[in-house]
This record gives C-alpha cells, sequence and structure tokens, in this order.
C-alpha cells in the first residue's frame, strides 16, 4: 500500500526532537503564551521574512482575523468585495463570508490552477477593497500584475498561504511576506504541519498584529480588559515547540518535495489523457500536493487503488456549488468544475520514497 501521506513516518523522521520539545514543554508547567510561541513566532517572522507573526488555534482563525483586523482598523466595512480564486478551499471563503464580506469568486488558469490574474480586473468594483490569493497546491499565485492591480486600484493584498511555506516568488522573496498579511495552517499534512491544529498571520503591520493577538484572545490586550468581542483561538506551547523543530526542517523536506515532483513530470509528462499543471522553477512550487487532471478521473482512482495507491481529489465540490452557499449554486464557473471534475492529487510528502513515485508512474501509463 503507498498512502497518499504517511503521517506518521512524517513525525517519525524528527522523532527525537520532538519528543523532547513535547517532554521540554509538559515539564515546564507553562502551556499557553510562553516562550515556545514567543520563539515560534519569532522564527518564523524571520523565516517569512516579515516584521510580525502572531500564532493563533488554526487556519482559517489565521485569514478570519486578518479581515476582522481590518474590520476593527476601519480599513474593510461591512459588504466590501474581496476577491478571491473560485477553485480554493472553503476556508478561505468562510474567513470573508463569516466577517459580513462579499467574496467574488474568480477563475482560475487551467494551466496553472492559481487564479487567473487576466480575469481579476474585469471584477473589481467600487465596493472592492481586497484581494485574496491563494498560493493552491503549494504554487506561488502572486504575480506582478496582481501587484500592480493592488496599487491602481488602493486594494488590500491579503494571501492565504496554508498549502505553500517554503515557497518563493521568481524575485526569492517568499509567499506570506508579499502582500499587506497572510494566513498560514499547520494542519497536520501541511509542509510545515503541527500535531493537531495551528495557525500563524505574518504582517510587517504592527497595527494588525497587536489587533489579531487581541482578537485571537478574547479581544484582550491587557488582562481582564477587553477592546474588542475576540475569542479563544491561541496556538499552545506544544504545538508551537513541535513547530520550532520542524521549521529547521522544512526546507529539506520541500527540497524531497520538489525531487519527487522532478519524477513525476519526467514520467507522466506527455502520456494521452494525463494533463500536470505548467512546471515552475523548483523553488517557486513546494509542492503542497501533486495535483493531474486526466477525463476518467474517477476510473483512474480507482484503478490506482486496486494497485495500493491511495490518491486524495482536491477539491471534489467547489464552493459556490456547496450546500452552505445555495445562493451561488447557480452560478457558473466551467473552469473551476473542469478542475473539480478532473483534478487527482498523486502520493507526495516529505517521506514518499523514489521507487514508490516510479511504481506510481507506471501505474498510470499502464492505466492510460
Ligand atoms: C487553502 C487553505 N486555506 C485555509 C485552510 C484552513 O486551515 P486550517 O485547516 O488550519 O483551519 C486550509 C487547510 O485546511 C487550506 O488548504
Amino acid at each position: 500500500m503507498i498512502p497518499f501521506l504517511e503521517l506518521k513516518q512524517v513525525t517519525a523522521a524528527h522523532s527525537r526532537e520532538i519528543h523532547e520539545a513535547v517532554r521540554r514543554v509538559i515539564d515546564s508547567g507553562w502551556y499557553l503564551q510562553g516562550e515556545e510561541n514567543a520563539r515560534f513566532e519569532r522564527d518564523f517572522a524571520d523565516y517569512i521574512g516579515t516584521k510580525y507573526c502572531v500564532g493563533v488555534a488554526n487556519g482559517l482563525d489565521a485569514l478570519h482575523w486578518i479581515f476582522r483586523g481590518y474590520l476593527e482598523m476601519g480599513r474593510l466595512a461591512p459588504g466590501d468585495e474581496v476577491i478571491v480564486p473560485a477553485n480554493t478551499f472553503i476556508a478561505t471563503i468562510l474567513a470573508i463570508t463569516e466577517n459580513g464580506l462579499k467574496p467574488v469568486l474568480v477563475e482560475p488558469d487551467l494551466r496553472t490552477l492559481e487564479i487567473d490574474d487576466s480575469q481579476i480586473e474585469r471584477h473589481i468594483t467600487e465596493r472592492t477593497k481586497a484581494i485574496c490569493i491563494v498560493h493552491l497546491y503549494g504554487r506561488c499565485a502572486y504575480t506582478e500584475r496582481i501587484r500592480q492591480l493592488c496599487v491602481k486600484h488602493h486594494l488590500l493584498l491579503i494571501e492565504d498561504n496554508a498549502q505553500a511555506h517554503g515557497c518563493r516568488t521568481p524575485d526569492g522573496r517568499r509567499t506570506g511576506c508579499l502582500g499587506d498579511a497572510a494566513g498560514h495552517s499547520f494542519y497536520p499534512g501541511k509542509n510545515l504541519g503541527a500535531l493537531g491544529d495551528g495557525g500563524a498571520v505574518t504582517t510587517d503591520d504592527p497595527e494588525l498584529a497587536d489587533v489579531v493577538r487581541s482578537l485571537a484572545n478574547y479581544g484582550s490586550g491587557r488582562k481582564y480588559e477587553f477592546r474588542y468581542c475576540g475569542r479563544n483561538s491561541r496556538l499552545d506551547e506544544i504545538q508551537a515547540a513541535v513547530l520550532s523543530v520542524k521549521l529547521r526542517y522544512l526546507d529539506e523536506d520541500n527540497a524531497h518535495r520538489a525531487k519527487v515532483a522532478a519524477r513525476y513530470y519526467e514520467q507522466l509528462s506527455g502520456i494521452p489523457g494525463i494533463t500536470l499543471p505548467d512546471r515552475l522553477p523548483d523553488a517557486q512550487n513546494v509542492y503542497h500536493l501533486f495535483p493531474i487532471l486526466c477525463e476518467r478521473r474517477d476510473e483512474l482512482q480507482l484503478f490506482l487503488k486496486g494497485k495500493g495507491i491511495q490518491t486524495v481529489i482536491h477539491y471534489p465540490i467547489p464552493p459556490h456549488r456547496q450546500e452552505c452557499f445555495q445562493a451561488w449554486n447557480h452560478l457558473s464557473f466551467p473552469v473551476t468544475e473542469k478542475i473539480a471534475t478532473q483534478e487527482l492529487s498523486l502520493p507526495m510528502g516529505p517521506v514518499i520514497r523514489e521507487e514508490e513515485v516510479l511504481f506510481i508512474s507506471e501505474a498510470i501509463k499502464e492505466f492510460a
């Protein structure tokens, strides 16, 4: 059996250091808002290239607090429109709708599976106040054109960096420092994954960092004084300690992912019926996932399962077709819908072995 991603092995790769870190927290008697959080926030801000990092409970909250923070700061107002890719994971959209803002869905480019920057400007109205790009599948979605649109129309640029820790732009900056603020998820399967839920906001804006920190701590800046109606949304000390260990190996893990991807590209390019996204230079894609498109996707998935190969679909139902967003169910996003019916994510991660990648590739060739 080749699992999609074997988390047990991912943790085992750094088992001694992770156990030491967890034991250190247990023995310290200090479990929230302590030195481990402070250290991880410093290290992650340095890694990403921002002045500030605020640890929060998960990736959805990270994005949620960014939008809420800008509402509190008067930079956004209820009803403002936020441009967002139509094929993103639902969390990106929820962070917008939960705050009384309006997501404006824009189609991805079928060649990259990222937001199609040539489609953005025609969706900009008087109410548009932000673009939220999503570095989906681990691939840099930022473009110079998007930056220029933000400048021209005075828009906030927010990054959903849940899937792309360590990814770089063509000029070498890391995703997560490219706009006004970024939300990160440390869900266990992410490139930088915790042993449970975790998330963070990175930004260069001291006011936003301060407001987000308060919001995620009941709305409190000082003990028992509540400036906002916030929630309990903190990163705990054990997760922060684990993340500090794993951050040290993130680049190495991403380099392994790049090697796996190179093999897939070598083996699967030009196979009839299988489409691979356009390839970017390695640094600009940290291959959180390795998506392929196939018209006979469901058949292919079953065939691979029969060979003992586990695959996952990201994502079978796009946000506008979900029951929770009934008002959008009639809308048509052909590219997004095509991806939803054709996408299949192959096994990928920091521990998958070369012979497994070759076995998977051979199985796909046999199917094709
Ligand atoms: C693109 C994207 N945004 C946001 C999230 C939300 O992160 P979390 O699961 O930590 O809440 C995820 C991951 O689950 C994601 O893939």
